[in-house]
Parts: structure tokens; sequence; C-alpha cells
């Protein structure tokens, strides 16, 4: 039986201006797995996500997450849907005036009814999975840059959403970092459930985490499928990025 899908690309352009950065992609995203999106920068990784996150709309193409065909609703149904869903953007904010604590509580505060002790459960919860439970009460000047990127994706999850969008959650963090967050957005997973989409360049941490991986190439969806067909995969274009070459058919 086929695996269920929580989130859709059917067949999406996006061009902005004269520039076409997306042609013709389909992209299933399989629920309760970890696809990852790999491609050379300005691929189109980042765009894919703000696609599923329903931030931006397909000059062409459709968008279905949960069944849903968001280039079909009007803004407050898309509001809706997007409820479920978390982006965890390459560079995080968080309030500089509000304590780790509240920063993570925010989407709570803003976005359900939940009373203060929900709301605290949750945010120590959310904090303890990314190992920064003792730091609920520091301010964000306070830590260190790979620690705020752990507090951004506690704040990511704490709303528990059914899909979460990483974009490039390990780059520019030290090697021990890097396994630390990889293994984070694992657990996350595992506590949590739900879907997880990744991009990143950091093939070590991506072959740790991917069940799916798609590879992006001026534009389109060169290879898609489980993480070990994706790697064998006999397409020169993949095999050249995988091996890190600069030697084959991807011009530098
Ligand atoms: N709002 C926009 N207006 C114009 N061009 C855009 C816009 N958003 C993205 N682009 C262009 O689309 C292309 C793809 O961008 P995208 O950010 O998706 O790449 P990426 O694969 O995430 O790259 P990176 O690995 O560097 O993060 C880039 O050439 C970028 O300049
Ligand atoms: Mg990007």
């Amino acid at each position: 039986m086929a695996n269920a899908l929580i989130a859709r690309l059917e067949d999406v352009s996006v061009s902005f201006g004269e520039r076409t950065v997306l042609r013709s992609c389909s992209l299933p995203i399989v629920e309760g797995a970890i696809t990852c999106i790999i491609g050379i920068s300005g691929a189109g990784k980042t765009t894919i996500l703000r696609l599923l996150d329903g931030l931006l709309m397909p000059t062409s193409g459709h968008v279905y997450v949960e069944g849903h065909d968001l280039c079909a609703m009007n803004e407050r149904e898309i509001n809706d849907v997007r409820r479920s869903i978390s982006l965890a953007f390459q560079f995080a904010a968080l309030l500089d005036s509000l304590t780790l604590g509240e920063n993570v509580a925010l989407p709570l505060r803003e976005n359900t009814t939940m009373s203060e002790r929900e709301i605290r459960l949750r945010v120590h919860s959310a904090l303890d999975a990314v190992g920064l439970s003792h730091a609920g009460d520091n301010l964000p000047g306070e830590l260190s840059g790979g620690m705020l990127k752990r507090a951004g994706f506690a704040r990511a999850v704490v709303t528990q959403p059914k899909l979460v969008l990483y974009d490039e959650p390990t780059t520019g963090l030290d090697p021990i970092s890097v396994h630390l967050i990889t293994n984070m957005i694992l657990r996350l997973r595992q506590r949590f459930g739900g879907t997880a989409v990744v991009t990143s360049h950091d093939l070590p941490s991506i072959y740790e985490m991917a069940d799916y991986m798609a590879m992006l190439f001026e534009g389109a969806i060169i290879a898609y499928g489980p993480s070990e067909e994706v790697r064998s995969s006999e397409n020169p274009i993949v095999q050249q990025f995988l091996a890190g070459s600069d030697v084959g058919p991807i011009p530098i």
C-alpha cells in the first residue's frame, strides 16, 4: 500500500518576474516521515518550504496540505490550515526583551486558548526536548548562537504541529551542535509525532535523518525516493552533488 501523504506539490511552477525558479515540480510529502530537500544554493529549496507553508502561491500548479488545495483557498482558510504547520526559519529571530520561556510560549498565547498552566507545561516540554530546560529564564542576549537556534526549534514545535518545515537547521554550527540538532529533529519527531521537511547542505546529517530525499536542479526535482535509493542513484547530477565534486554536469 502506498504511504499516506500529508502534503504534496503537483506540477508547481514559480516565477519571479522573468526568472523561473521552479518548473513543473511534483513532490509528495509522506506523513510521519522526514523528507530532506537537497540542491545547490539558489536551487529553490526555501521556496518549496514557503509554498508548503502557504506563504507563497505558485505561478501555476497546486499545493495540497492535508487534502486542501491552498491555491483554491482564501487567506482566512489558508491561515486555518497553517495552524497545523510550523516553519523553522534559517535565521529564526527571538524577541530580545522576552525570556526564552516567554518566546517559546508566544505561539501558544497567540494561537490557542490554553491556560497558563498548560502553557507552562508545554513550554517546559519543548525546551526539555532541545536540551534547554535550564535556560527558560534567560534572555536571548545571554545565549550562544547554537542555543538560540535550538530555542527557535522549541518555539516551532511547541504547538505540536503536524508538519514542521526546517530551513537549513544545521548551517553554520560546529560539528557537535550539528549532531545535537540532527538528533533533536529525530527526537522531536518521535516525541511529538508529525512530519518533517528539512532543507540542508549537510550530507552526514541528512543521511542520519532522511527517510526520503528530493534533489532540486535547475528548477526541477531530478531525484526523489527513499533515502538509500537516491543515494545510490546513477543520475550523474545526483552523484556529483553527493560526492561534492567540481567535475560533472553541475555548472560551477
Ligand atoms: N521573493 C523573491 N523575489 C525574487 N526572487 C526570489 C524570491 N525568492 C526567491 N527568489 C530567487 O529564487 C531562487 C531560489 O531561492 P531559494 O531561496 O528557494 O533557494 P535555496 O535553494 O533555498 O538557496 P540556499 O541554499 O542559498 O538557501 C534564487 O535565485 C532567489 O534569488
Ligand atoms: Mg534556502
